[in-house]
């Protein structure tokens, strides 16, 4: 009974979305099991881009079921704005489900998430602002808002109110810590007005109840034929021996547990995370496959050892067009980090790993991976370390390795790509312990090189 999960083994942004949709032809569900509309996969299918937040990059393929599952903090605006370009550009999406036990994005978390990053100044996170951090901060304290309430106005009403009462207490609060700031600062000086962007002083329409309670009964409306039992539904299917992927967004690095706290997203993006947040047991899980990039990418703040601030940094940006799908921000680029790598192989329990944009490092001579950091103090890791003093100060050693400078765009079997190209990949693989199943040699869905005999998902 194959339950494959799909992980992102860096801090995001690998290109999962295509791993997702290539791995979807031998999948009858997929199933989206944490995050938000902070992700964004790009998929480019007969040169068509098709970007999403929400649903899962399976949703291309008209006879598999795509599943919202209960661990992800879903948006309801931004969902239906989703089935709506889907539709528009003669997609079915009947076969979406979206878990009754999801919880949902208000529109005072994303007030709260800006407000949050405002108040934190220099120490921001560097959130995508959609509204992750505070939604799932409710789920713990139990005042979250369920894709069920939607269905039942009566209870939304009495929920929102419940939540909405001390998020409006704490944007006054941090208002009033805004006009002190501006104070400070001196009125309308350049730094007030910036701090005064995003938290504003006058009640926000956004948080009046009578009209949130009615937007959000539409929503329901237009959701319920959407909305399922789907841990039942991955049950019924891994039961009569379907197969089943489960798609992580975000990334290991990322992780609230097991990432580089506080800098992380609000969930937990590793393989584990899939029991939980699809409502299926450890046992379901057959097989793990990482995604990660030929070198290393990262949005937001937050350490990032093998970060190249220089000509290299530059080009890996303009080759591999790394700007955020979700908020255009230009990502930080750097070397592989395979200390990281090796950790989050670890972490994971991957079976296999996918290695992807391998053309963006064409030219690049000679081509360097971390193999372990030293600390200031001269101490040296040869494993990710668990303390975060030590990891932002972590000088990473490399080691090098020939770089190729051909055409890798068009090559689709191991033995077209070049002898350096393999050695690369042969020294990756070596390191962090798992086979490479599947390289990305080009944004198009058919630039992959399959590595291995057997290119298939389902177990034997
Ligand atoms: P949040 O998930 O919006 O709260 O953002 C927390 C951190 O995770 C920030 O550094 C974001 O840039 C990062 N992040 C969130 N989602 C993604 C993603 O899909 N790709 C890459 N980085 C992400």
């Amino acid at each position: 009974m194959p339950g494959l999960v799909i992980v992102g083994a860096q801090w995001g942004d690998e290109g999962k979305g295509k791993v997702v949709d290539l791995l979807a032809d031998d999948s009858d569900v997929i199933v989206r099991f944490q995050g938000g509309n902070n992700a964004g996969h790009t998929i480019v299918r007969d040169g068509e881009e098709f970007k999403f937040h929400l649903i899962p990059s399976g949703i291309l393929h008209a006879d598999k079921v795509c599943v919202i599952g209960n661990g992800v903090v879903l948006d309801p605006a931004i969902l239906l704005g989703e089935i709506d370009g889907l539709r528009r550009r003669g997609i079915d999406v009947g076969n979406l489900k979206i878990s009754a036990n999801a919880h949902l994005i208000m529109p005072y978390h994303v007030l709260l998430d800006t407000a949050g990053e405002v108040k934190l100044g220099k120490l921001s996170i560097g959130t995508t602002r959609r509204g992750i951090g505070p939604c799932y901060a409710d789920k713990a304290l139990r005042l979250g808002i369920r894709v069920q309430d939607l269905l039942d106005e009566k209870i939304l009403r009495t929920k929102i109110r419940a939540a909405l009462e001390p998020k409006q207490q704490a944007l006054r609060e941090l208002s009033v810590r805004r006009r002190k700031m501006r104070k400070e600062a001196g009125e309308g000086s350049e730094r007030g007005e910036a701090a005064d962007q995003s938290v504003d002083d006058t009640p926000d329409p956004r948080l009046d109840l009578h009209s949130m309670v009615e937007e959000h009964v539409s929503f329901g409306h237009r959701l319920e034929p959407h909305i399922a039992d789907t841990a039942r539904l991955c049950w019924d299917a891994l039961d009569s021996g379907q197969a089943v992927m489960f798609e992580g967004a975000q990334a290991t690095l990322l992780d609230l547990d097991h990432g580089t706290y506080p800098f992380v997203t609000s969930s937990n993006p590793i393989a584990g995370a899939a029991t939980i947040g699809a409502g299926v047991g450890p046992t379901d899980i057959d097989e793990v496959w990482g995604v990660a990039k030929a070198y290393a990418t990262r949005v937001g703040a937050g350490p990032f050892p093998t970060e190249l601030e220089d000509e290299t940094g530059r080009r890996m940006l303009e080759r591999g067009r790394e700007y955020g799908t979700t908020t255009g921000r230009e990502r930080r680029c750097g070397w592989l980090d395979l200390v990281a790598l090796r950790y989050a192989v670890r972490l994971n329990r991957m079976t296999a790993l996918t290695i992807t944009k391998l053309d963006v490092l064409k030219g690049i001579d000679p081509l360097r991976v971390a193999v372990r950091y030293r600390s200031k103090e001269g101490a040296v890791f040869d494993r990710f370390p668990y303390h975060q003093s030590i990891l932002h100060s972590a000088e990473p050693e490399y080691e090098e390795l020939p770089g190729f400078d051909v055409d890798v765009e068009g090559a689709r079997s191991e033995a077209e790509l070049p002898p350096q190209a393999r050695a690369y990949l042969d020294y990756i693989s070596d390191f962090v312990g798992v086979p490479i199943r599947l390289v990305g040699v080009g944004p198009d869905r058919e630039q992959v090189v399959w590595i291995g005999d057997e290119p298939r998902v389902q177990a034997a």
